[in-house]
């Protein structure tokens, strides 16, 4: 693990950095924070890095990666063409949050598309990150640096967690800031649309670039096959099986109740508000319905510290699709694995 502080002044020649550099230049892999999530990076030009991601993940390969950049001269190669709201969203997006799906380019590998004929990319806001791409001179193709399945890093402990022994280090700069990962959008039909409700919302998407669809795969019961190939898995789950439960703090205790009758071990994800309500073998808080942005920041590891309990079944609290809180809801719909009850 090379710790880096990512407030220090410069990061320029950071002998952390330039030591991940190197290892990405060898066409290995490394993993490194960004604002949303830790990713996983090889060289996004280079078949026997991107074969090391999917293999180190578990990754199932018709899943495509997003490439990182660190400036926007690096598109060069990589997508075939900007369409004007591509631009536009760049300039007030990035650095940041927000995957746009272009056009491929003649420099990506396939494995890295997974055949499709268009690439994700987006330009991290996380200093170090931003070094690490500079440093290696290279575009970084990098999912969430977890093993396939599990909730996603948004700390170093995570990776190390899941990938320890399978890569040869970990860039840990702290804890991340958004939580939840990058809004993908698709820049390349008619109609902007969002394939993974992410860090930046809806309602910022729409203020740059007007109106917006939402994968139709995202919000019907139908088997429409997502435009995001990585949305079909199950995702994001603990252990033990989660269920949501779509009513008051009283109902939830309720069936807390009724499982700890049958000698059940409970646990609760709650928000802060109402964490002192409930009587379960496991309470875990994992921030306030009065600002979303807590709750997106603390997810993941309230739902790998899960895992830790001995907790065999879960019962988790919904929290309203408004703002970041649509991409809270689809990950939790995810860990739960469609799992809803209703008061
Ligand atoms: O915040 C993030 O986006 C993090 C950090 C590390 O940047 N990365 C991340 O990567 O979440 P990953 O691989 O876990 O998720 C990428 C998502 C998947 O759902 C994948 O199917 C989708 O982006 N995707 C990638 N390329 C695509 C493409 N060409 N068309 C449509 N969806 C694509
Ligand atoms: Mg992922």
């Amino acid at each position: 693990i090379w710790s880096v502080d990512k407030e220090s002044d410069s990061l320029s020649g950071h002998p952390q950095i330039i030591q991940a550099s190197l290892w990405i230049k060898k066409n290995e892999v490394i993993a490194f924070p960004t604002e949303t999530v830790y990713g996983l990076g090889g060289n996004a030009e280079s078949d026997e890095a991107i074969e090391k991601i999917f293999a180190a993940k578990g990754r199932p390969s018709d899943n495509p990666l997003i490439v990182h950049i660190s400036s926007v001269n690096q598109l060069e190669g990589l997508v075939a063409d900007i369409p004007k709201r591509a631009q536009l969203l760049m300039d007030a997006f990035w650095p940041g949050p927000l995957t746009l799906v272009l056009p491929k380019g003649e420099r990506v590998s396939r494995r890295v598309t997974a055949g499709l004929s268009t690439v994700a990319v987006r330009m991290p806001d996380h200093p170090v990150a931003l070094e690490l791409i500079k440093e290696s001179g290279l575009p970084l193709a990098a999912p969430s640096a977890n093993i396939s399945g599990r909730p996603s890093p948004t700390a170093a402990r995570h990776v190390f967690e899941d990938l320890k022994g399978r890569i040869p280090g970990i860039l840990d700069g702290g804890p991340t800031g958004v939580g939840v990962e990058s809004t993908v959008v698709d820049c390349t039909s008619e109609k902007l649309t969002i394939l993974r409700p992410g860090g930046v919302t809806k309602e910022e998407l729409e203020e740059v670039a007007g109106e917006s669809a939402v994968d139709p795969a995202l919000t019907t019961n139908e088997s429409a096959a997502p435009k995001s190939p990585g949305m079909k898995y199950t995702h994001y789950a603990p252990d033990a099986p989660l269920y949501l439960v779509d009513g008051s703090s009283a109902f939830l205790q309720q069936l807390v109740d009724k499982e700890k009758a049958r000698g059940r071990i409970t646990g609760v994800l709650t928000s802060d508000e109402n964490a002192d309500f409930y009587d379960a073998d496991t309470v875990i808080p994992c921030g306030s319905r009065k600002a979303l942005e807590s709750v997106a920041h603390h997810l993941y590891d309230a739902l790998r510290a899960f895992n830790e309990s001995e907790a065999d079944i879960i019962f988790s609290e919904v929290f309203p699709k408004k703002g970041v809180g649509t991409a809270i809801m689809n990950r939790l719909e995810k860990s739960a694995g469609g799992k809803i009850i209703k008061e």
